[in-house]
């Protein structure tokens, strides 16, 4: 039986109908020995979590426990979606610079050190650090005003728009330990949040964040031109190429055309119909039930089942063909080598033989004659 399950946390609406629809779906093609349902844990022994083919994880950022669980489940071959170990190393700044590797446009950016010191460090665990630390840099960088935001965080939350340096200050002094980005604004004319499926489903839906929580999602917005709607598409596709995320939601900032990325690691993205609207919700819960049977169907027991982004891959391949190259050379050398020792070993084989030869043909000569001296002897002892 391959078991699809879905691990959540809060929310209420989008589970329930992902279960239905993929049972529906599983029903209505006929597919023998699938099925999906809530995760349900009641212990989790090492190397032991192997009782789901898929498993769509909701909410591992928030359960710790969770995403150990994940992980565990990850190397007895279920396919996690989205992948634990990437989504452990992955943040907003890393991301930025990602972003910036495979063309995609992001706001300046730079990282803060936090306004309190970590627990237990202290003035010695910072002697790396420069002191005055050039903040009008990064203020000539970005500009005023500007946002700052977590480098790993998420639902808005730390996010502040800062006017000038005395208002980023006071700010900044109530992030405590949060490691703050300090970013551009972009000041927009659209905005996009994305679902992006794969590396090659994309929903596309207009979003105004500076709307009440209830009306961001845009129904009847103004029409917005192909251009920037195929560059949306474009980047959301290589962003998630490059992460390795198999559902993510990416947001862009489009100002005088140019669609800026803001937030793009979203690995549990919004999907309540309360906030995404009927149709949204429809499509990603149609997307996520069919992207969901294509992973069980394409499971293999005792493999690793998991997605990883053309960042992880590259630094493999990268290495791989130099590697493949030395080992393919010292193959050919080596069977070259062996060959030689054959024909070596063959030739002095046939000496060897041939000298056998020689040495056996004296040897026997000797005894011939040996024989015919001692025949000789015999006739002359005789003789005698
Ligand atoms: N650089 C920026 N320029 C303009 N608006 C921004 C910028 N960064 C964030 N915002 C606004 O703040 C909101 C929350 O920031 P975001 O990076 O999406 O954080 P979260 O991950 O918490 O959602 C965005 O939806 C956007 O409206
Ligand atoms: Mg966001």
């Amino acid at each position: 039986m391959k078991k699809i399950g879905i691990l959540f946390g809060m929310e209420n609406t989008f589970p329930q109908a992902f279960i239905d629809r993929v049972n529906e779906k599983i029903a209505a093609e006929g597919i023998k020995d699938m099925m999906a349902e809530a995760v349900l844990i009641d212990t989790v022994e090492q190397g032991k979590s192997d009782e789901y083919a898929v498993i769509i994880d909701r909410i591992s950022q928030d359960v710790p426990f969770y995403r150990a669980f994940l992980k565990n489940a990850a190397i007895t071959g279920t396919a996690v979606i989205n992948n634990p170990f990437w989504w452990s190393a992955d943040e907003k700044f890393f991301n930025n610079a990602l972003a910036e590797k495979v063309g995609v446009p992001v706001p300046k950016t730079f990282i803060l050190p936090t306004s309190q010191r970590p627990p237990d460090t202290s003035e010695t665990s910072f002697r790396n650090m420069k002191f005055p630390f050039n903040w009008e840099k990064m203020f000539d960088t970005v500009g005023f005003p500007a946002y700052m935001k977590p480098h790993d965080g998420g639902g808005w939350k730390s996010v502040y728009r800062v006017e000038n340096p005395e208002d980023l200050w006071q700010k900044h002094g109530e992030t405590e330990h949060l490691v703050m980005m300090l970013q551009e604004e972009i000041n927009f004319k659209e905005y996009f949040r994305c679902y992006v499926l794969g590396t090659d489903n994309v929903h596309i839906m207009q979003y105004e964040p500076r709307n009440p929580h209830h009306l961001r999602y845009v129904l009847d917005g103004e029409p917005v031109d192909q251009k920037i709607l195929d560059l949306v598409h474009e980047y959301c596709i290589r962003l998630n190429k490059a992460l390795g995320y198999d559902f993510n939601t990416v947001e862009f900032a489009v100002k005088d055309g140019v669609p800026y990325a803001i937030d793009f690691c979203n690995p549990a993205p919004d999907a309540d119909i309360n906030s995404v609207g009927a149709e949204n919700f429809e499509w990603i819960v149609e997307n996520a039930a069919n992207m969901a049977i294509e992973k069980a169907k394409q499971y293999k027991k005792g493999q690793m089942n998991l997605t990883w982004g053309s960042f992880v891959k590259d630094q493999i391949i990268a290495e791989k063909p130099a590697e493949e190259k030395i080992t393919v050379k010292k193959a050919v050398k080596k069977v070259a080598a062996k060959k030689a020792i054959v024909k070596k070993a063959s030739v002095k084989k046939v000496a060897e033989k041939k000298e056998v030869v020689k040495s056996v043909s004296p040897k026997k000569e000797v005894v011939k004659k040996a024989t015919v001296k001692k025949s000789v002897a015999k006739t002359k002892s005789v003789k005698k």
